[in-house]
């Protein structure tokens, strides 16, 4: 059976674990700073196997160990959002954990595909990219997938349908100036600017961007991890599976898009050891130049990260 590794026993980390195990495809070891929290956590979903007739098995604790020879490791640990935070205001903070979580996993399990999650997300899987020096193909981030969920089921809320009956599409940055692409996103296959107005649209859009922020100030102490534990569990299992399976992920681009040298979420397909291609939609001018501010302020702070790690050496 696979292995995947989830580091950070938060939130996000132990209910993606969770659903990793009860779907039954892969052993699962829980790594955190904590080694009791992720112990805890790794004994509790165990436990809960017997009843939703998973094989896998389930570990936890602090030791690096324990992630040997996984397929994927998942990128959870770090500092969440507070409410009046962006996610860029966890930039230097996450930054030296994710140092710390990246060094550590390059000696215990050298061949994995990385799904990072921490935020702030795109410079995140670019810090991680530079840190291991592995061909781009293994690490990506994961926010496209959440962020274009996230504008399904407003969309599905607003036309009263099933939310399976939508599939929207978000690239561009994981923060305020992401891109939902209404022309490109369906209902049962017929577009959505069919179905909906661009004022309505417009406002959904605008609550996409929003979606993250919208729940934290709802739950008063940390962000959403339901939907985005689904997500990196969908990814796992394409990866895994060998799948190809089509979402927007935030890789690092070389020429694709006119674009290079930043990470930024497109559509690419996942396959085992990773992401394999990116699929180049036919985007009109003014959302390739919607793509472009989005690529423009995250390289940014690429330099920024590059600054702090220089300065780190
Ligand atoms: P949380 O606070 O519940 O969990 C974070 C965990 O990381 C804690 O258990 C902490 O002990 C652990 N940790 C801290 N330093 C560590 C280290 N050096 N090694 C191992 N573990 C360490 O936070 P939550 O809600 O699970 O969120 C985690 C991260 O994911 C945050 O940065 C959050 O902003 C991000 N996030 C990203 C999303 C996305 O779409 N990309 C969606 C939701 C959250
Ligand atoms: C979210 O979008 C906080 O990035 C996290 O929910």
């Amino acid at each position: 059976m696979p292995k995947v590794a989830v580091i950070g026993a938060g939130q996000v980390g132990s209910t993606a674990a969770m659903r990793l195990a009860e779907s039954g495809i892969a052993e699962i070891a829980l790594i955190d700073v904590k080694g009791d929290l992720a112990r805890a956590k790794a004994l509790d979903i165990s436990q809960a196997l017997p009843l939703t007739s998973s094989p896998c098995k389930v570990t936890g604790g602090s030791d690096y160990e324990l992630a040997g020879e996984s397929e994927v490791v998942v990128i959870t640990a770090g500092m969440a959002r507070q409410p009046g935070m962006s996610r860029h205001d966890l930039l230097r903070s996450n930054a030296k954990i994710v140092r710390d979580v990246v060094t550590s996993i390059k000696d215990a399990t050298p061949d994995c595909a990385i799904i990072m999650v921490t935020n702030p997300l795109d410079e995140m899987s670019y810090l991680a990219w530079r840190l291991t020096g592995w061909k781009r193909h293994r690490i990506m981030g994961m926010a496209g997938l959440l962020d274009s969920c996230r504008f399904a089921s407003f969309i599905a809320d607003k036309l009263e349908i099933p939310p399976d009956q939508v599939d929207a599409i978000v690239l561009g940055s994981h923060g305020d100036t992401m891109l939902p692409l209404p022309r490109l996103s369906t209902v049962s296959g017929t577009p959505v600017t069919d179905r909906l107005s661009p004022e309505i649209l417009r406002e959904l859009e605008e609550r996409t961007r929003n979606a993250g922020a919208e729940i934290v100030s709802l739950l008063q102490t940390g962000s959403a991890y339901y939907a985005p534990s689904a997500c990196i569990a969908r990814m796992a299992q394409a990866i895994m599976g060998d799948e190809e399976l089509q979402v927007p992920a935030s890789v690092l681009l070389d020429g694709e898009y006119g674009m290079r040298d930043v990470f930024l979420g497109v559509p690419v397909t996942l396959a085992r050891g990773g992401w394999k291609i990116v699929v180049e939609l036919p985007l009109l001018a003014d959302e390739q130049e919607g793509l472009e501010t989005c690529a423009n302020l995250i390289r940014k702070r690429l330099v920024e990260l590059d600054e702090w790690l220089e300065g780190a050496r």
